[in-house]
């Protein structure tokens, strides 16, 4: 995770190696997805009511949510990274 101005960012190496960053803002209800600083995970999870992403930012999993919920709407926000 890193700190750029005022915005959290989490930066992932996916499965396929590449690097993607996101804005470390969970799409529910904008908690941090990520609190440590590094580390290794197979997703990312929300600490605060689960919602899990995979490492290319798409929502996997909503806890609680409609069945109609189009999770494709809802992956984390990148941020341009190289
Ligand atoms: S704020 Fe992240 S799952 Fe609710």
């Amino acid at each position: 995770t890193a700190q750029i101005g005022d915005y959290p960012v989490v930066l992932v190496r996916d499965q396929q190696g590449k690097i993607n960053a996101f804005h470390n803002s969970c799409r529910h209800r904008g908690s941090r997805v990520c609190n440590a600083d590094k580390g290794t995970a197979a997703k990312l999870v929300c600490p605060y009511h689960q919602w899990t992403y995979e490492l290319d930012g798409r929502l996997l999993f909503a806890r609680q949510m409609a069945d109609g919920l189009d999770k494709s709407q809802f992956g984390l926000k990148p941020v341009a990274c190289e």
